[in-house]
Order: C-alpha cells, then sequence, then structure tokens
C-alpha cells in the first residue's frame, strides 16, 4: 500500500499530533507522518515525534521579517521531505492565500467548535456564554478565509449545564483526538462521501 505523506504543523502540547502518530503506527492505516514541524521552538510536541522516530523541523516566525517569508521557508522545509498532505493541529499562525492555495486540497485543519459556528479563538467560553447545548470539532480542508473550508467531518458533544470552560473543552478534545484520525484516514484513502459513523458517546459524522 502506498501511504500519504502527511506533515503535521503544531504550535504547542500537541495532543492531536499524537493522536496522528499513533493511529499511523498501525500497518494498515492509510498515512504515514513524515515530518512534524512547529513554528515555536519551545512546542512539546515536538520531543514526542522525535521520541518516536519521526522528523521534525522548526520554522519559527519570529525570525522573519514578515508573513511571506515565514512562509515560504516553511513551505520549503515541508517539500524536503516529499510530503502529500498537511494537516494543521493546533497550528497557531494564520495562513495567508498564497500557502493555501500553494496546498490547496492537500491542507487540512482542526477546529473546536461545529464550523460555521465559533471561527476563531475562545471557541468554548463563547459557546458557554451563548448557551448552546451541542458543541464539539470539525476537521476541514483549509481555504483562504479563517476557519472556513469544506467540511470532512464533525463530532459533536453535549454542553452540560455546570460545564465550565476547561470540562467542555476536556470533552472536545477527546473527540478531537477520534475524530481527526478518522479523517485524516479518509482524505489519505480518497473513500470521502461514503459513511457516517455513529458512535454511542457523540455524533461524529464524516462525509
Ligand atoms: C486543539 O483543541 C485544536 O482544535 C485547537 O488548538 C488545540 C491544540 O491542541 N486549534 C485551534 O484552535 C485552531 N484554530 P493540541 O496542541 O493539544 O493538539
Amino acid at each position: 500500500m502506498t501511504k500519504t505523506r502527511v506533515a503535521v504543523l503544531i504550535s504547542g502540547r500537541g495532543s492531536n499530533m499524537m493522536s496522528l502518530v499513533e493511529a499511523a503506527a498501525c500497518a494498515d492505516y492509510p498515512a504515514e507522518i513524515g515530518l512534524v514541524l512547529s513554528n515555536r521552538p519551545d512546542a512539546a510536541g515536538l520531543q514526542f515525534a522525535s521520541d518516536h522516530g519521526i522528523a521534525t523541523d522548526c520554522v519559527d516566525h519570529k525570525t522573519f521579517p514578515d508573513r511571506e517569508a515565514f512562509e515560504i521557508a516553511l513551505d520549503s522545509a515541508i517539500r524536503k521531505h516529499d510530503i502529500d498532505l498537511v494537516c494543521l493541529a493546533g497550528f497557531m499562525r494564520l495562513l495567508t492565500p498564497w500557502f493555501v492555495d500553494r496546498w490547496h486540497d492537500r491542507l487540512i485543519n482542526i477546529h473546536p467548535a461545529l464550523l460555521p459556528s465559533y471561527k476563531g479563538l475562545d471557541t468554548h467560553a463563547r459557546a458557554l456564554t451563548d448557551g448552546v447545548t451541542l458543541h464539539g470539532c470539525t476537521v476541514h480542508y483549509v481555504r483562504a478565509e479563517m476557519d472556513a473550508g469544506p467540511i470532512i467531518g464533525q463530532a459533536a458533544v453535549p454542553v452540560l449545564t455546570d460545564d465550565t470552560e476547561s470540562s467542555l473543552a476536556k470533552r472536545v478534545l477527546a473527540q478531537e483526538h477520534k475524530l481527526y484520525p478518522e479523517a485524516l484516514a479518509r482524505v489519505a484513502s480518497g473513500q470521502l462521501d461514503q459513511q457516517t459513523d455513529l458512535d454511542q458517546s457523540c455524533l461524529r459524522v464524516l462525509r
């Protein structure tokens, strides 16, 4: 089986990247993680990746004069590793249309909300303020507009009456760790539009 070679871009903790690395450790998983790259040298996830024998790199945005120069370096660092698909996993830099277009339909992201609701930051706090009863996460293809693009899959969780931002974030994150590996597998194997997946604790739907 020819596997899709994936670069995972992180900025910090990297728990979603870890869930992708763990899924990709299975012999029949259709993608392999060829690179974990951070824009921050202190990102905790880099150590996990190198401990797992995965190539790592850091392209520190602070060392570039502008966004364009940063993205040229980012693009070139990714291309050195023969990468087919880029997964953003807690990568907290906005990407310009130049980069997004270069990776059109080969760039996916996980966002901690049920898009198109709650684009941007502080999604859990905003959901609690609004009193929504369902919240969740989305994996989508990246387009130039922030947190927009064709949806690959979503997982919904209930919002409980005694939820805090942290308890809700924890419940959503647990679903992110299931959804992202499933969504990546779907993209890597070209199986979009084939089935939905029901889980006992939540509704997780992949196109
Ligand atoms: C995740 O909750 C991810 O959905 C979110 O950042 C967190 C990263 O955690 N991403 C965004 O907010 C992107 N707009 P992780 O580093 O442990 O994967």
